[in-house]
């Protein structure tokens, strides 16, 4: 035992390279991590799933890849652009992003009256002397070990305490998906006056645009796959369409009495793009956080011109997001989504779940259970 009766060493999922769900490896004996000056360590209560787990393993984000996300290691894929940022990944890597749990120990340049507080982690690493400067970013669980362990280090600067009654394993369900969402959200502008049509409803981030969308009084309309539609309509947006329409002006004409949106937020893209870029209205946006469906689409640049559409990009956020939303949740203003929870052992298992998609919201694992 070293600090407090924290043990030297911790069960933890380790990331061994490129590959299948086989290079996911649960460890009983892992060095427990030692925090620097202006580190905390958190004793995780919970640590949710997210698909930058899936493609950092598979070598989803390589150019060399076209394919959609499958959680298969990909033809193509080159582990020299393997990480989210366009590097390589460093391994042995305990990836995890969304953890949540109490801090037990404190660097020396860290207040220590945040010991023992219940705390959320923003997942982007800054250069704090250029919190601004956005190209100088890490992500938690790629640049760095992340949650799928007993205990995790961060900068104080990237956690927030926590005022709610919700669970550790609620708490994890929100904060790459709901950053992600709202980021979106703010890069299209989007305010009460706007018709957000919304892709992939059933995910984190789907859910987390519908229930941020509506927070700002727009009206959102999701796309979801049939058999998850009643699960869709009950996170409340306006109306829910099928994934995959015949044809998306005419769903959207049966559905809202209107063939066109002042906003499209994607995190699919894939085959159905095409038609996504045509129901958008003059002077309409297209935000984008994914492209779970395949990264490569067929662009016609006449629409984006002569419509005047506006494109955005969201992946890093500005410093202030992560702050914004854990007020949304501690005023209650979004609720947790939660379908699942495995325990840290089963991580593999849990990430087949979230690979086969049959869950609305996220799924979360739990270390020591
Ligand atoms: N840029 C960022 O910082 C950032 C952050 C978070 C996520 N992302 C990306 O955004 C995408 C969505 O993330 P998420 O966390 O919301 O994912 P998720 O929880 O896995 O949900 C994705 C949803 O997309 C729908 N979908 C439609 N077509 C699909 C297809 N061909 N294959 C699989 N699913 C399809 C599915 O809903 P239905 O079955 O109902 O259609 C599914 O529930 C991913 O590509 C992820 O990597 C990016």
């Amino acid at each position: 035992m070293t600090l407090e009766g924290i043990p030297d060493s911790m069960q933890a999922v380790v990331l061994t390279g490129h590959g299948g769900l086989d290079k996911l490896v649960f460890h009983e004996d892992w060095p427990t991590p030692v925090p620097g000056a202006d580190q905390v360590l958190i004793r995780v209560g919970a640590c949710g799933l997210n698909n930058t787990d899936v493609n950092t393993r598979s070598a989803w984000y390589s150019k060399g890849n076209t394919d959609a996300t499958t959680g298969e290691i990909l033809v193509g894929a080159d582990g020299q652009d393997g990480a989210w940022g366009g590097a390589s990944v460093s391994f042995p890597r305990i990836q995890g992003a969304d953890a949540v749990g109490t801090v037990v120990n404190v660097g020396d340049q860290v207040e220590k009256s945040l010991m023992g507080q219940r705390v959320m982690i923003d997942g982007w690493l800054r250069d704090w002397d250029d919190p601004m400067n956005l190209a100088k970013t890490g992500y938690f669980g790629s640049e760095c070990d992340g949650g799928y362990a007993q205990y995790t280090k961060v900068s104080h600067r990237q956690i927030r305490p926590v005022d709610s009654s919700l669970s550790d394993a609620e708490l994890a369900t929100y904060v790459c998906s709901y950053v992600t969402a709202e980021n979106m959200l703010n890069r299209a502008k989007v305010t009460e006056e706007d018709t957000v049509l919304i892709t992939g409803g059933s995910g984190g981030v789907g859910s987390a645009l519908i229930q941020l969308a509506n927070r700002r009084g727009a009206r959102c309309i999701a796309m979801s796959g049939a058999d998850k539609a009643p699960g869709v309509r009950a996170v409340g947006p306006y109306a829910v369409i099928d994934r995959s329409p015949e044809d998306l002006r005419s769903a959207l004409l049966d559905t809202i009495g209107q063939d066109f949106v002042d906003v499209v937020a994607d995190v699919v893209g894939g085959a159905l793009w095409p038609q996504l870029i045509e129901v958008i209205s003059r002077g309409g946006r297209y935000t984008c956080a994914g492209a779970i469906a395949g990264p490569i689409v067929n662009f016609d640049l006449r629409i984006f011109y002569l419509r005047d559409l506006t494109f955005t990009g969201a992946t890093v956020p500005p410093p202030g997001v992560f702050a914004d939303l854990v007020g949304y949740i501690e005023r209650g203003e979004v609720r947790p989504l939660l379908a699942a929870t495995y325990p840290l052992e089963e991580l593999r298992e849990a990430q087949q779940a979230f690979i086969d998609k049959r869950h609305v919201g996220n799924i979360v694992a739990v270390p020591g259970a």
